[in-house]
């Protein structure tokens, strides 16, 4: 039987269970074994316990899990080639060929540099005697599937990916209890969101919540962004609102690249010389990143889940490594490699303050 396992890499975002189990059963289901790799890369580099046989019972439940319970890591003797051999060698020695990665750019770009080396690898473990021809032959190729898990909807190619919509909902309840008492005190709150390179949880939870400005990476305001907010929050003031929401994501600049930080715009709010509001300051954090999977996460996960393993069984050579994307609210496979470039491309826009790159690359409109 063909044994193919799924592993989770990267930061946690809800959902990732939900993929997982879909993957199991999956397997299963079309009469392949399904193995569980625990604790990210660290778990193919170690072997031994860290890589698990998995049954269709082992995952009951687990679509209403939050985070990851097979566990996750940064792992940095993977970026060593010495890393990589050992994962390649305890991935034959368990007779796995397949394997479904759940995580970030980042992630996916290290399962796919698994893959090219794939021959190279193998052959130097025959080489030094760790391995036999016998052993490595029915593992000439080794297939790659992505399932892209991260909070912050940053990967090109694809319109939701696995826990953004989770994440949103967490910032949209936690935006509705900071206003309750912003109107109370009738004061002015910074709310900082996570997305490093990408503003679309920050943006996003403005348009839900109805927030009075929103600072994201990827449209720095104009030179004169003080004055500019201050302006809009003044007439919101006059036209009789009591409170006053401003999200910035944690990767906010300016035009000239400078971070705007949630303590300079607390301290604007505050100036007696302007606006004078009572300001307070809530960095959400990793509150954002936890609880459970909203209906939308557990959907695509489970959608996407089943759709990575029929990538695993259609799989030739000359595929290119895919990740399971959703365009249009339909599941898609679409070529890593360009996805993965598009999104660090982005990165190096905003970085390189070229934001009408940045935008066109990650195919999404951001109009005034
Ligand atoms: O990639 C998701 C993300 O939530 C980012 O927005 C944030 O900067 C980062 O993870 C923080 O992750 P950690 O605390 O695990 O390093």
């Amino acid at each position: 039987k063909r044994r193919i396992a799924v592993m989770t890499s990267g930061g946690d975002s809800p959902g990732m269970n939900g993929a997982i189990r879909a993957v199991i059963r999956m397997a299963i289901e079309v009469g392949c074994e399904s193995y569980a790799v625990l604790e990210g890369y660290e778990g193919l580099v170690q072997g031994g316990d860290l890589i698990k046989r998995m049954d269709w019972e082992d995952v009951r439940g687990w679509q209403s899990e939050g985070g990851t319970l097979i566990g996750t890591a940064r792992c940095l003797a993977f970026y060593e080639r010495a890393g990589r051999l050992k994962g390649a060698k305890n991935m034959i020695l368990n007779g796995i060929d397949a394997l479904i990665i759940c995580g970030g750019d980042g992630s996916l770009t290290g399962a796919d540099k698994f893959r090219t080396e794939w021959p190279s690898l193998i052959g130097e473990l025959v080489k030094t005697g760790e391995l036999t021809q016998e052993q490595i032959d029915p593992f000439k190729q080794l297939n790659i599937v992505g399932l892209v898990g991260s909070i912050d909807n940053d990967m090109s190619g694809t319109d939701a990916t696995i826990g953004c919509f989770s994440a949103l909902a967490n910032i949209c309840e936690m935006i509705d209890k900071v206003e309750a008492t912003a109107a109370s005190h009738s004061r002015a709150f910074v709310v900082e969101v996570m997305g490093r390179h990408c503003g679309w949880l920050a943006l996003m939870a403005g348009v839900a919540t109805g927030a009075d400005f929103v600072f994201i990476p990827e449209k720095p305001r104009s030179e004169n962004w003080r004055d500019e907010m201050c302006k809009v929050i003044a007439r919101h003031r006059e036209i009789g609102k009591r409170k006053t929401i401003v999200i910035v994501a944690e990767g906010a600049h300016d035009m000239q690249g400078n971070k705007i930080s949630s303590e300079m715009l607390r301290e604007l709010l505050a100036d007696k010389k302007g606006l004078a509001l009572d300001t307070r300051i809530t960095v959400l954090g990793h509150v954002q990143r936890g609880g459970t999977a909203c209906a939308y996460d557990r959907y695509l996960a489970t959608l996407q889940g089943v759709e990575a393993v029929r990538a695993v069984l259609d799989a030739t050579p000359d595929t290119p490594t895919p990740f399971i994307a959703i365009n249009e609210n339909k599941i898609t496979r679409k070529p890593l490699v360009q996805a993965v470039l598009d999104t660090q491309a982005v990165a190096k826009a905003i970085e390189n303050q070229d934001f009408e790159r940045a935008m066109s690359l990650r195919d999404t409109e951001f109009s005034d």
